[in-house]
């Protein structure tokens, strides 16, 4: 499993994109003043401190990143809000809670049904579960563009022909609605999107370092050994590939397909 504590205290500075979609998230869940709620794969706690921010109920964020919990318990410590360090295919929670929020991190689960069933347990009768997060294997073609010069660049094809995506990209909204309805949920609302922005090469790059490289330039999602060197020549082509992509305006265009989908715990 990708371990995100070492970008933990630069995560919020480059996560644009997860952020904005996770305001977009808010919406839909739509909690309630004394709602209870659970932050599933918070991060370092912003958007767990933006719900802690809307209900005067229980809030909790929980993370396998034992660095993210750090960041998050320095950074929102005095706000009332439980950081927890837990596998989200193991949660602790039993009947506790209104509502799950879960922004940018479904794709990361390696066990989504037991993650859904967790959330299931945690909720109560009725309670409802909102979630986010890239979609389609062409996820964010720029990236996809920019990683491909791997496979043909001499420094990098032999150890990139191993790599192993650790992701659950599905391919359609009801794809997701269907993951969600085979694990008990009632499907509200199941929509895909394709979110564009622009910006310079560098902040494109630094995109790509909130999440992207987690998997790209992570030696454990190669199959066998990846040379020590190796995420630093690949974060370096992947760099002058985003570069490439700029158009006479100098900026680089970054469309992702995300999937938005609202489900409540099926209690008949
Ligand atoms: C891209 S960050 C999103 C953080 C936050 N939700 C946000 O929107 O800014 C993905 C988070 O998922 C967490 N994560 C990945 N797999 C997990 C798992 N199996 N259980 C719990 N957390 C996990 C990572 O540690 C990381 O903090």
């Amino acid at each position: 499993m990708a371990d995100f504590s070492p970008i933990a205290t630069d995560y919020q500075r480059r996560a644009s994109v997860q952020l904005s979609a996770g305001e977009a998230l808010l919406e839909m869940l739509a909690v309630a003043p004394g709602e209870d709620v659970l932050d599933l794969a918070c991060g370092p706690g912003a958007l767990t401190a933006r719900l802690r921010g809307i209900t005067r109920g229980r809030v909790a964020g929980c993370d396998a990143a034992a660095g993210m919990i750090a960041e998050a318990r320095r950074q929102h410590g005095d706000a009332g809000i439980e950081f927890v360090e837990c596998d989200a295919a193991a949660l602790p929670f039993m009947d506790e809670f209104d509502a799950i929020y879960c922004n940018s991190s479904f794709q990361w689960f390696a066990d989504p049904a037991a993650v859904l069933a967790g959330c299931l347990k945690a909720l109560r009768p009725s309670g409802r579960m909102a979630m986010q997060s890239p979609a389609k294997a062409e996820f964010c073609p720029a990236f996809i563009q920019a990683v491909e010069g791997l496979r043909e660049h001499a420094e990098t094809r032999d150890v990139f022909a191993r790599y192993k995506s650790p992701w659950l990209f599905l391919e359609t909204a009801g794809n997701y609605a269907r993951l969600f309805a085979d694990a008990g949920f009632e499907v509200a609302e199941s929509r895909m999107e394709t979110v564009s922005s622009r910006c310079s090469p560098e902040q494109a790059m630094e995109i790509f370092r909130s999440g992207a490289a987690l998997a790209y330039l992570n030696p454990q999602c190669y199959v066998g050994e990846a040379p020590p060197d190796y995420p630093a020549r690949a974060a370096a082509i992947i760099a002058d590939a985003l570069q490439a992509q700029a158009g006479p305006d100098g900026l680089v265009s970054l469309d992702f397909h995300r999937i938005y989908l609202l489900a409540r715990k099926n209690s008949g």
